[in-house]
């Protein structure tokens, strides 16, 4: 479904405070790059990446055996319900296919005895630890190209059409069954005038039906249709991918706002050698030339890109608001009872690195060795109380640690 969050409304509603009710779910380790793993069909990740990402489909039977769908039909229904989540409701009925945004009271939505519809949400990662834990399966992928996962119902003979998507996405079916058709062709072209983007010609090349635990992971730009046959949940883990436009005006805006690339940001613009004119009108070519001269001098360095990707790719989506504690610890109650519980990061937080700074939130934090055990925080989202430890005597980290505890960006204790 041709939906990810580069495509989120800047405008997006503020979030809820509070998550449903949902149990935390221990984090579930990536498995390690060289390790078979039935996630991907007893491939390796680094076989899959090497084979299969971004090249072609792959079909996996029983990528995760006894797969539950993270979120019961009437929890996923009440989370369409909520302002700040980003719901999408799409019906064919009578062959006609539209498109409404949520949010959706349960009365607004269709019978689930009614075929031909399906109810998406996107991003729900950010609001249940089961789904993040899901999500947290797929990070042999680096955190800067993981999206987020979308949920979809469907009832009997629901589907969003055929189509093409602009990024890599696994599909993963938690509950009933879904067919899916799949093409390579080169005809991408849309129905005109549809609220939603489906293709004008599919010509299916392969076909397979989807059972719980079953998984299709598609590169971008492959057609594909799902069509589920009695009601059914798919998870899709889906992947950002900027287009180079976007970041080239997200990166020049990144520049500006530091001001300090520019060969010289404060020089005036002069023009003492500006003749009178009769033509007022007229841009002066000199103008041009001198504006090519300021701009050639914009120079930028290795740092200033990864300070802009850092910083771009840890920004929380626009609807993000994080929920700090209502009665924060002090540093000292925070540190005692982070020595027996440990700490870990808030699903909604997103920690990056580089070799030399930590990119959390959209803010860049440089650090020195005392900050190591920050990589350890970052890869695994969580630091043992044994960890914590040993660094509990560093008052820099400490401090640090408390400023984001307060924020909301991370909590006392493991996932139980
Ligand atoms: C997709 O086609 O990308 C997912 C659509 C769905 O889950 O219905
Ligand atoms: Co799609």
């Amino acid at each position: 479904m041709p939906k990810r969050p580069t495509d989120h409304p800047a405008d997006a509603a503020s979030a809820r405070n509070s998550s449903p009710a949902s149990t935390p779910a221990r984090p579930i380790l990536p498995p390690s790059p060289d390790t078979p793993t039935p996630l991907l069909g007893n491939l390796t990740p680094s076989q899959f990446m090497r084979r299969y990402w971004q090249k072609k489909p792959l079909l996996i039977r029983q990528a995760i055996p006894n797969v539950e769908a993270p979120l019961s039909r009437e929890e996923f229904f009440e989370l369409a319900d909520q302002d700040e989540v980003e719901a999408r409701l799409i019906t064919h009925f009578r062959n006609k296919w539209q498109l409404e945004h949520g949010p959706f009271a349960p009365d607004e939505l269709p019978s689930v005895k009614q075929r031909a519809w399906t109810l998406l949400v996107q991003g729900v990662d950010l609001y249940d630890d089961r789904t993040r834990a899901l999500l947290d399966r797929f990070r042999f992928v680096p955190d800067a190209r993981l999206d987020d996962l979308m949920i979809s119902y469907a009832s009997d003979g629901g589907g969003v059409g055929p189509h093409f998507d602009s990024y890599d996405v696994f599909l993963l079916q938690v509950k009933g069954k879904r067919r899916w058709r799949i093409s390579a062709q080169k005809d991408l072209t849309l129905q005109p005038g549809l609220p939603l983007k489906v293709l004008q010609h599919f010509e299916a090349e392969e076909e397979w039906l989807l059972e719980p635990g079953d998984m299709l992971y598609l590169p971008p730009h492959i057609a594909h249709d799902g069509v589920a046959e009695g009601e059914c949940m798919t998870c899709s883990i889906g992947f950002r991918a900027p287009s180079a436009g976007e970041l080239t005006a997200q990166f020049l805006y990144h520049l500006a706002e530091r001001g300090d690339s520019a060969a010289r940001p404060d020089a005036l613009y002069r023009d003492p050698q500006q003749p009178a004119v009769d033509r007022p009108a007229e841009l002066p070519a000199a103008l041009i030339e001198r504006v090519g001269s300021i701009l050639a001098g914009v120079k930028w360095s290795e740092q200033d890109i990864a300070s802009f990707l850092g910083t771009y790719l840890s920004e929380p989506k626009p609807s993000v608001v994080f929920d700090p504690p209502q009665r924060p610890l002090n540093e000292a109650r925070f540190i005692s009872q982070a020595s027996k519980s440990g700490i870990r990061l808030d699903r909604k937080t997103n920690l990056l690195y580089n070799r030399r700074f930590f990119f959390v939130n959209g803010e860049e934090t440089p650090f020195n060795g005392a900050k190591k055990w920050l990589f350890d925080l970052a890869d695994h989202r969580c630091l043992s109380a044994k960890r914590f430890v040993t660094l509990s005597d560093d008052s820099s980290v400490t401090a640090l640690l408390h400023e984001w505890y307060c924020a909301g960006w991370i909590q006392v204790g493991e996932l139980a």
